[in-house]
């Protein structure tokens, strides 16, 4: 169940975080992995250690996922690598929080250039490929700040709502070429992202305590979803978004 023996799977943001572990899920998984991320020493560090874990490959690919010229480059050598791409994962992502009267408009254009943007031009530049062999999944790393309000975070909740919509789009004009488009709405999870929570008891406690589940998220358990959804067992779902939250958004 849930192999993705012989797929090939660009993840974008890879190097570390949420990102590196839904890499390290895929490769067990057996698919070939494509570790993304805006340096390249890293890329290749993680790469290795993956395929040194597993009995795939892996190669690394230095993309800023805000530029056309870069996201059309990490497909194409992927494609030169390994002859299409099968899977992609739209990971990569920043946040910036400020009141809304303060929020700055280069913290508003990085957020959204990253995180929407980004999530459009890798999206669009792997589709192009995933036609020409009638399949694909992609799967976009929203958060639950795209489905409900998360204070300080106006730009932050604007990019993954457009995401989560996105995706229903996606997913109708993709149908008829057999890909599946999908997103994956993470609560607090345990990341570099997220260590100005961790490292703050008062802050820490109080956010556990509106979480049925009273833990934060591991990486892993945002890799389960995505490995489900990039599975051919997920073949009739599309365009939805799944809360991978511990319950935090349904009280
Ligand atoms: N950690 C959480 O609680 C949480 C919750 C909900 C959603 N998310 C989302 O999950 C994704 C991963 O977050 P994380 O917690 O692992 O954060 P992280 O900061 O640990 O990792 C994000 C990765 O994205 C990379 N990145 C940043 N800008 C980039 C760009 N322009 N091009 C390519 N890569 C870029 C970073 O270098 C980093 O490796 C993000 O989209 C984030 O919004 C995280």
């Amino acid at each position: 169940m849930f192999s993705l023996k012989d797929k090939v799977a660009v993840i974008t943001g890879a190097r570390r975080g949420i990102g590196k572990g839904i890499a390290e899920r895929l490769a067990y998984a057996g698919a070939d992995i494509v570790i993304s991320d805006i340096d390249q020493e890293d890329c290749d560090k993680t790469a290795q250690e993956i395929a040194d874990a597993n009995s795939i490959q892996a190669i690394g690919v230095k993309c800023d996922v805000s530029n056309k010229d870069e996201v059309d480059s990490l497909i194409a050598k992927t494609v030169e690598k390994f002859g299409r791409i099968d899977i992609l994962v739209n990971n990569a992502g920043i946040v910036k929080l400020d009141s809304f009267t303060e929020f700055r408009e280069e913290d508003w254009n990085s957020v959204l250039d990253i995180n929407l943007k980004g999530a459009f031009l890798c999206s669009q530049a792997a589709a192009k490929e995933m036609k020409k062999n009638n399949y694909g999944k992609i799967i976009s790393i929203a958060s639950i700040a795209g489905l409900v309000a998360y204070p300080n975070g106006s730009a932050y909740c604007a990019s993954k709502a457009g995401i989560i919509n996105l995706t229903r789009e996606m997913a109708v004009e993709l149908a008829g070429n057999k890909i599946n488009v999908n997103a994956v709405a993470p609560g607090l999870v345990e990341t570099p992202m997220t260590r100005f929570v961790m490292q703050d008891k008062e802050k820490l406690n109080q956010t556990l305590a509106a979480i049925p589940w009273n833990r934060p998220g591991q990486p892993s358990d945002i890799a389960n979803a995505v490995q489900f959804l990039a599975s051919d067992e997920a073949d009739y779902i599309t365009g939805q978004t799944l809360a991978v939250d511990g319950g935090w958004t349904i009280q």
